[in-house]
């Protein structure tokens, strides 16, 4: 608490009372009580799609307090906001899923044609653009990196992260919270950070805290010596997959032990990221000597160095090797890191994983079993035929299982540098010792981005690799598939001749039925490095412990232990070639003058000149008729029934981001200012324009809703009986001053976290949902917007209680709202035009009110006299103390 001075220590102690401060203190008996605690973390980080809407907000706050005769300046975030510029450039690059899932050190790709559509894009973008750069200038404590700089995580590790905060001369641990699931990625470098709601961010901005469960912690002890063979993605798969058998949902891990000092920042880093795979709101490695390296090598090490000085001091830096520094956990789970086996996957799917000790004797099942997902069916007695083949003046055999495509490819295994170096020293071993591939094997390498080829070639691995014909031949965005083009001739001859399974060997992450090459039928996924080596061994079917890679010119046999990396090798490489090169890569993107950007012209005034013509930038609604606090919550009289769901509905079928639909409620609207379809951009691109946004609620053509037969965006006005567009109906409802409520079935509100999802439907006039059960974050979106979450209680749901969805529904909230209270709902009948108590309607409860502490907030911000609007009474309440 005393680290903050001036204003915030009013908001501190007026936010955070003793009492929380004592729970945190009293962790070890409270940790299974549910016990709230309120967080303010260090900063926050958005990305362009969640950043757009928040600057809009904060400039409409702006223009508020003006109109109310106060100072607009003094609207600004309290705690520090970095805005990355990414999703607009990304959608040409890599995909998304592709990306964000397993991938660690991820780089925006380049290459001329993408150059061309970058400067299409920033064509298209300008207008946001220039708006968040007249954000940038306008706020305090609002940061933009411009477009061009990496992806948001990637920059957030290598150049936001401070892991230590300098706040005039205080110090204080770093902690983020991002709009984004994987802000866990952090984690890795020491940083407590996580995803939350952009609503949910906005609120931190404003200097409110996040009100969060103490969490339970789970200890996940490393031990032991990984074997040889063993990749870093091996290993990050196997923690991943323990992880979702232990049931981390909701809980923080936290890594100790011996084993967490062989892991680089990477490892870390990508494990780390992997949070929204297992369920864990956090995944958290504290600091070691091996996150101070990782800070001096990104660079500015003189003020790194108090990163560490700090954290000595006060007993943060941690010694793995050190048992007496293990904290207290909940419950400990362990990982032998000599019990984690190298795997393949293959031959038809990547999720049949074979270790590759097995890879032989697996191979050689697949052979004779029967047509499937693990069968070839080839005649037993045609398992070892040999096709004699010549191939540029000399002869070769192929038999089943010869290797003849070899593709080092993909953004997600070749990212963590340590895989494509152990690739680059395995390969400079083989040349070295006398190996070579065969020269009728297809080899290709297609890393990540630019930036692996030059620490490929810094490190001097480069020319080895090419030796063995593994020259680059692209960009992995562009190969992420393996395409890797036509065989040689007499190779797919002598394969067709004699029925042969060939066999091709990649680390792409993906499935490749028909994808990689139609004369092979098997094809493996394996580390890089595994990929040179079944290339050497020119087949699948061999057993590396027992049989040699090759006998070289003098005689000698060679086995695939003698020139494989070891974990020390390949780290030193990295320390020394990687880590300042991809820094180098980064920084000079956010430092260097970005000329098309820098070319913006933002306005330099204090409050936004909103442009009356713009499709993408609007004032938004919510800070209309701004009103004393009210409470958040309000009763509905008989409202009806928008939209009747089932399970799973995700925040993409609530305000989808794609494209907008031709003849959509939006498209009519973007066509009425003008534009043709060609112009009218994705929903994503126009977070800013609340027109659109309210358009394109539930406007996903996938939107399955139980009213209508088939799937659409669309339902039905009761009162007309009309069918029609959701938004179109809303309105309906709302010119007759009708109330809505959605209902919904579990898991309401999963998928990416997406303000939209919560203020779309409160534009559309949505008081309440009332579902089986919601997302987290989606949740606390809901509350934040004034619409309420309602859920059955176990065991119950429409079916049970008999609803329809064609009733009218009054919802009776108290004025004294409890944790978890039942609340009464009464129903009309449509056909009846009867009110009445449902039975076991009462029983529903409110979610979401206790979990979000909103209750306690709300009775704090009441006894304000400030001004309050509506949908952001409560977020909200704490700018108007200043
Ligand atoms: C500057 O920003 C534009 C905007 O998209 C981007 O296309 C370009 O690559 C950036 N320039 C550099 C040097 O990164
Ligand atoms: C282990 O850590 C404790 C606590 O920080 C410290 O007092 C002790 O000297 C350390 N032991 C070794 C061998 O470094
Ligand atoms: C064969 O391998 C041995 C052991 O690695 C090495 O010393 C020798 O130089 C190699 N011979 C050739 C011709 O490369
Ligand atoms: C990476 O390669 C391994 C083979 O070593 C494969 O099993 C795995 O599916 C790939 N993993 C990812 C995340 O791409």
């Amino acid at each position: 608490v005393n680290i903050l001075r001036g204003n915030q220590i009013a908001v501190i102690t007026f936010l955070v009372k003793k009492g929380d401060v004592e729970n945190i203190l009293n962790w070890k008996v409270v940790q299974h009580k549910n016990v709230e605690v309120p967080f303010k973390p260090a900063r926050v980080i958005l990305q362009d799609f969640t950043g757009v809407p928040a600057v809009v907000d904060f400039a409409a706050m702006r223009d508020a307090v003006k109109k109310l005769g106060g100072d607009p300046e003094k609207i600004n975030p309290i705690c520090p906001a970095d805005l990355v510029i990414d999703h607009s450039i990304q959608l040409f690059g890599l995909q998304l899923p592709c990306l964000l899932k397993y991938s660690l050190i991820i780089f925006t790709c380049r290459s001329d044609s993408l150059q061309k559509n970058q400067d299409l894009e920033f064509e298209r973008n300008k207008e946001r653009f220039e708006f968040l750069k007249w954000g940038s200038q306008a706020f305090k404590n609002m940061r933009i990196i411009p477009p061009g700089s990496g992806i948001i995580h990637q920059v957030n590790l290598e150049y936001l992260a401070r892991v230590v905060m300098d706040h005039d001369g205080y110090y204080y641990p770093d902690s983020v919270v991002g709009t984004d699931s994987h802000t866990t990625m952090i984690d890795g470098l020491g940083v407590l950070g996580w995803g939350v709601g952009g609503i949910e961010a906005e609120a931190v901005m404003l200097g409110q805290p996040i009100s969060m469960v103490l969490p339970e912690v789970v200890g996940y002890k490393l031990l032991g010596n990984p074997q040889p063979l063993v990749t870093s993605t091996d290993i990050v798969l196997t923690i991943t997959k323990h992880l979702r058998q232990v049931g981390v949902v909701g809980k923080f891990v936290e890594f100790f032990g011996p084993g967490v000092a062989q892991l680089s920042i990477a490892d870390r880093a990508t494990i780390a990221n992997m949070c929204p795979e297992y369920g864990a709101t956090a995944a958290y490695f504290p600091v070691d000597d091996i996150s101070i390296g990782y800070l001096i090598q990104t660079g500015e090490c003189k003020k790194r160095s108090q990163v560490k000085d700090y954290l000595e001091a006060v007993g943060m830096l941690r010694d793995f090797k050190n048992s007496s520094q293990d904290p207290d956990f909940t419950q400990v789970v362990e990982l032998d890191l000599h019990t984690v086996v190298p795997c393949c996957s293959g031959p038809k799917r990547p999720q049949d994983k074979v270790a590759v000790s097995d890879m032989k004797k697996d191979f050689e099942t697949c052979l004779g079993a029967k047509q499937g997902f693990k069968g070839f069916q080839i005649a037993p007695d045609r398992h070892n035929s040999v096709v004699k083949f010549n191939f540029e003046g000399c002869d070769f055999e192929l038999s089943h299982g010869s290797v003849v495509i070899a593709a080092i490819t993909s953004c997600t295994n070749t990212s963590n540098p340590s895989v494509m170096l152990g690739a680059g020293l395995l390969a400079k071993k083989a040349v070295e010792a006398g190996l070579t591939v065969k020269p009728y094997i297809k080899t290709s390498l297609s890393p990540g981005s630019g930036v692996v080829t030059y620490y490929l070639r810094e490190s001097g691995v480069m020319s080895y690799l090419s030796q063995l014909g593994f020259d680059v031949v692209g960009y992995g965005c562009m190969t992420c598939i393996g395409n890797s083009g036509p065989l040689p001739e007499s190779v797919v001859e002598a394969i067709t001749q004699g029925d042969l399974v060939a066999v091709g060997v990649l680390s792409g992450n993906r499935n490749f039925e028909g994808r990689v090459h139609p004369n092979t039928r098997a094809n493996y996924l394996a580390s890089p490095p595994l990929v040179i080596a079944y290339a050497i061994a020119g087949t699948i079917r061999i057993d590396f412990e027992k049989e040699p890679l090759g006998i070289n010119a003098s005689g000698r046999k060679i086995f695939l232990k003698d020139i494989w990396p070891t974990r020390n090798e390949i780290q030193a490489v990295e320390r020394q070639f990687v880590i300042p090169g991809m820094f180098k890569e980064v920084y000079q993107k956010i430092e260097t003058v970005n000329e098309s950007w820098n070319a913006l012209d933002a306005p330099s005034d204090k409050l936004y000149t909103w442009n009356p013509k713009s499709t993408y930038i609007k004032s938004p609604p919510f800070f209309d008729g701004l009103v004393r606090a009210r409470f958040p919550f309000e009763s509905s009289q008989n409202a009806y029934v928008l939209l009747s769901f089932g399970d799973s509905v995700t925040t993409d079928h609530i305000s989808p981001a794609g494209n907008i639909a031709r003849n959509s409620p939006a498209a009519r609207y973007l066509t009425s200012r003008g534009l043709t379809p060609r112009e009218f951009n994705s929903y994503g691109s126009r977070r800013g324009n609340d027109a659109v946004m309210a358009r394109g609620t539930f406007a996903n053509i996938r939107l399955v809703n139980k009213f209508i037969d088939k799937q659409g965006p669309q339902t039905v006005h009761f009162p007309s009986g009309e069918t029609l567009d959701v938004f179109d109906a809303a309105e309906r409802y709302k010119q007759a001053g009708h109330s809505l409520i959605v209902l919904a079935g579990k898991e309401y509100g999963a998928g990416s976290s997406r303000d939209w999802a919560a203020k779309g439907p409160f534009l559309l006039g949505v008081k309440a949902v009332l579902a089986e059960s919601y997302e987290r974050i989606h949740r606390s979106n809901l509350v934040g917007m004034g619409v309420i979450p309602l859920q059955y209680l176990p065991g119950e749901d429409a079916g049970t209680l008999g609803l329809t969805g064609r009733e009218r529904y009054t919802i009776i909230i108290p004025e004294k709202l409890k944790p978890q209270m039942n609340v009464q709902i009464k129903l009309l009948s449509l056909q009846e035009g009867r009110l009445e108590v449902v039975k076991g309607m009462e029983k529903v409860i409110l979610m979401g009110i206790c979990y979000d502490g909103i209750l306690k907030q709300h009775a704090q911000s009441t006894n304000q006299s400030c001004i309050l609007d509506q949908p952001f009474k409560v977020q909200y309440a704490f700018f108007c103390l200043s």
